[in-house]
Order: C-alpha cells, then sequence, then structure tokens
C-alpha cells in the first residue's frame, strides 16, 4: 500500500480501483475485463520524467517500454505526458503512427528487425534506432542511403550483468540473442563499424540487464560498466558517446513475496544510475550524456487488474480445490509460462476472511492453465467476481485467441469514469482471416 495506490474496498466491501467499483464494471462491461487506473500510469510516467528533469536537469528522456501494454491509448498517453516510447514492431510502430505519436521520442529494438519493419521505420522516421547485428547496421545504413537520410542509432551492448528480481549475476561473456558483449571486445568491433557507416550516426549504447529486478546495485553496476566502456571506446577511438540507455526492468509488487515500491522508490532506482553516471563523468572526464530509460512493467503493471467471474468449483478431496473463472491462460499466459504468482481476492466480498487455499484454473483445454495455485481465498462461489491484481503489463499484449477464446476487452477509469481503450472482440473477429480455399468446398 503506497501513495500511487488505487485499489480500495469501500463500505459494501467491494473492491475498487481508481474509485470505481469493480464489482458495477463487471456488471457494465461484463467478464473477463482488463481494468486500468489512468491516474496510477501518469504517476508513474511523472515520477520517472520529473526525477531527470530535477536529478539529471532534464539531460534525458523516459521511454515508456510499450511491450508492456500497447494500444492506442497508451501511446496518446504517453504523447500526452511528454514521455518518448520504445516499440519492437512494425505492429508496435503502426499503432503509434495511428496515434499520431512524434516520431523524434520513438526508439526501436529488436534482434531480427525485418527488412521490411527497417524500412517501414524510416518511412515513419523513427527518431533512433538499437542496432543489434552487423547485418542489421548494414541493412539500416543501406536504406538510409537510399532515402538519402542520416539515421541516428545506438549499439546494444552486453555489460555482462543480469538480473532476476531480488538476485543478480556478473558473467563475463554473456550468453544471449540480443546485444554485443562489452568484454568479449564485440562491443568495441560493432562500434568500429558502425562508425564506418556513412548514413549512420552512432549516439551511443543501450543495454537492458532484465526484468522484476528490485535489487539497486544491480543497475548501479550496468551503468558503472557501460560508462567504463565509453571511456575505454573514447581513449581508444576518440568517439565519445553522447546517449546512454538503461533499459527498464524496476520491479513491481505482484504478492507479498515482492516488494511494494511508492514512487520515491522508483525515483532512488533513477536517482542511482543517474549518480552512478555523473560519478563516472567526473572520474573519466566524460560530458555527461543524454539519459535514457525503459521502464514498461512499473508504469502499467499495478495500474491494472483483471476482473473475472467465478464459473465451476471443483475439489479433489485431499487434494486441491479449483475455483475456475471464464479467463485463463488466453488472457493472462504468465502463469503457464513463467509460473508467475499473483495476488486474487473476491471483489465481490472482499473484506471477508481468507478462510482456504485454492487454485484458480482456467477455460482452456489444458491442464496448465492456470492463473494462480494455492492462494488465500473466502469460500468462493459460483456467480463470484474474483479480481487477479497486477495485470496491467504483459498481460493484454501476450494475449492470444488459444481455443477461439475472445480476447478480453480492457477499459481505463479517471474521475469516476470508465472507458473502453480497447473495446470487445466478437466471434466474427476470430473467422476475419478465415479463408476456405475452393479446392475445400
Ligand atoms: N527495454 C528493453 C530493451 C526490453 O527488452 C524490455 C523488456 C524493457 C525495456 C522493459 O522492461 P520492464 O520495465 O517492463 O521490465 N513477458 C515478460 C517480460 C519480458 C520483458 C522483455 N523486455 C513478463 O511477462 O514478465
Amino acid at each position: 500500500m503506497n501513495e500511487r495506490d488505487t485499489l480500495k474496498i469501500n463500505n459494501e466491501g467491494h473492491l475498487e480501483i481508481g474509485g470505481m467499483d469493480t464489482v458495477a464494471l463487471a456488471e457494465a462491461f461484463g467478464t473477463p475485463l482488463y481494468v486500468y487506473d489512468e491516474v496510477y500510469i501518469r504517476n508513474m510516467m511523472r515520477t520517472y520524467k520529473n526525477t531527470i528533469i530535477k536529478e539529471y536537469s532534464g539531460n534525458g528522456l523516459v521511454l515508456y517500454a510499450s511491450k508492456a501494454f500497447s494500444c492506442m491509448a497508451m501511446y496518446t498517453i504517453a504523447k500526452d505526458e511528454g514521455i518518448g516510447i520504445d516499440v519492437v514492431s512494425g505492429g508496435e510502430i503502426y499503432t503509434a503512427a495511428k496515434s499520431g505519436f512524434p516520431f523524434d521520442r520513438v526508439y526501436m529494438h529488436g534482434n531480427n528487425k525485418t527488412y521490411a519493419e527497417l524500412e517501414y521505420a524510416l518511412d515513419c522516421k523513427v527518431g533512433t534506432i538499437v542496432v543489434d547485428s552487423l547485418g542489421e547496421a548494414e541493412t539500416l545504413n543501406e536504406i538510409a542511403g537510399e532515402r538519402g537520410i542520416k539515421q541516428a542509432v545506438l549499439i546494444r551492448i552486453n555489460p555482462g550483468i543480469e538480473a532476476h528480481t531480488h538476485a543478480f549475476v556478473q558473467t563475463a561473456r554473456t550468453d544471449s540473442k540480443f546485444g554485443f558483449s562489452i568484454s568479449g571486445g564485440a562491443a568495441e568491433e560493432m562500434t568500429k563499424q558502425v562508425l564506418a557507416k556513412e548514413n549512420l550516426i552512432l549516439k551511443g549504447y543501450h543495454c537492458h540487464i532484465g526484468s522484476q529486478i528490485f535489487e539497486k546495485q544491480s543497475f548501479v553496476l550496468a551503468a558503472e560498466k557501460v560508462m567504463n566502456f565509453i571511456a575505454e571506446i573514447r581513449n581508444k577511438t576518440g568517439f565519445e558517446a553522447t546517449e546512454v540507455n538503461m533499459g527498464g526492468g524496476f520491479g513491481v509488487w505482484y504478492t507479498d513475496e515482492d516488494a511494494s515500491l511508492s514512487a520515491t522508490d522508483y525515483a532512488e532506482y533513477l536517482k542511482a544510475l543517474i549518480y552512478t553516471i555523473k560519478d563516472k563523468c567526473q572520474e573519466y572526464g566524460l560530458k555527461e550524456p543524454f539519459l535514457l530509460i525503459e521502464p514498461g512493467r512499473s508504469i502499467v503493471a499495478e495500474a491494472g487488474i483483471t476482473l473475472y467471474r467465478v464459473g465451476r468449483i471443483k475439489e479433489i478431496p485431499g487434494i486441491r480445490k479449483y475455483v475456475a473463472i471464464d479467463g485463463g491462460m488466453f488472457e493472462n499466459p504468465r502463469y503457464a509460462l513463467y509460473q508467475s504468482k499473483y495476488t486474487a481476492l473476491l471483489a465481490n466480498r472482499a473484506k471477508e476472511p481468507c478462510t482456504e487455499k485454492v487454485s484458480i484454473a482456467g477455460k482452456c483445454c489444458e491442464s496448465g492453465d492456470l492463473i494462480a495455485v494455492d492462494v488465500s481465498m473466502p469460500e468462493a462461489r459460483e456467480g463470484d467476481i474474483l479480481a487477479v491484481l497486477t495485470t496491467g503489463a504483459y498481460h493484454y499484449s501476450m494475449a492470444s485467441n488459444y481455443n477461439r477464446n475472445l480476447v478480453p476487452p480492457s477499459v481505463i477509469v479517471k474521475d469516476g469514469r470508465a472507458d473502453y481503450i480497447i473495446k470487445p472482440q466478437t466471434y466474427e473477429d476470430l473467422i476475419r482471416n478465415d479463408l476456405i480455399p475452393e479446392r475445400l468446398k
């Protein structure tokens, strides 16, 4: 519980998000339903933005990592808050373009951007491309040349730190499909290659050490290694990076096994990065580079919840009780993929004490289709509204139509109102691209 908190329990014992009764939301919009609190999202964007203004004289830009939740409304909010975005596919570029996003504030990532995606990025005038292979640099140089433009780029590098939640490891050489290793010399070699491309303007470097990280020291170490590398390259080649992009990865609360961070705590992570960069600049006599960060999860995860209706309940005596809901791995594949843990509660009886441990099962034809295992809840009944918390990031964006289930709609709440930002799919949407060739008829 902290100042960004969007969740409350009202006098009727109903869960509220952003001041809206979730039971009323479920009635009005149906279930399953993704719900996002706009104030929360904007507060997080502002927290990072204001920290850069206050602690780094505004010499930087927050990029919302839009893979966490990409839709036109999110790009519109990011635009409105004056921040940038990170995109990773032609589809994300298209969505941003349709939202009227200013492309000078767009950074494009990807270890295997296709030729068509690079062309499209340049057509849209994407501000910066983060190159991740020599082949990509060559292709981009060629496409930029054809268009008579000089394209700004960063090189993705590996500082040799991999971080996950509360732990991090330092490795001499990172085994990753992303980036160029600093220690192995690949990052230096790539720098020389890119500097020699006449249609590319190398601005600096990007790294991203992982996601759902709470350990401040891992960000600090990564920044130290990147800055050491920048100094080394300056000494060896004369090229001094003017931009440093430290990626995203700040952790969020899913269950009480995770810390629940306040806006101030997130600002502290960023401050730790900033101070490290400043110190290193002093140490090496470097000009302070333009700083980019790419938070995705920490902006939107805790802003979102998913509402379900409880369906069949099955108890296997002495083994387990399954509470089935009208969602599942098609709208939240994170348990199936990562065994992610969640907090679930009965939104219509939120004040009742937890009396049993149950597993929340989805409706897909797959036994691994679970949303949460062994969660404490009051005894659920068919028809109850179940809320799963912290579902704003990597839920809608990873949803599918598995079993031809419909991806739930998304609504955003603010000032006592709820609006669709992604409307409900229909069965017609499912067959929109289906064709029956003549010979099958
Ligand atoms: N920048 C880059 C280059 C990234 O690859 C990512 C995430 C981010 C920024 C944003 O990281 P964040 O602040 O959201 O941690 N599907 C997984 C998460 C994959 C994250 C991939 N990259 C999940 O559901 O946990």
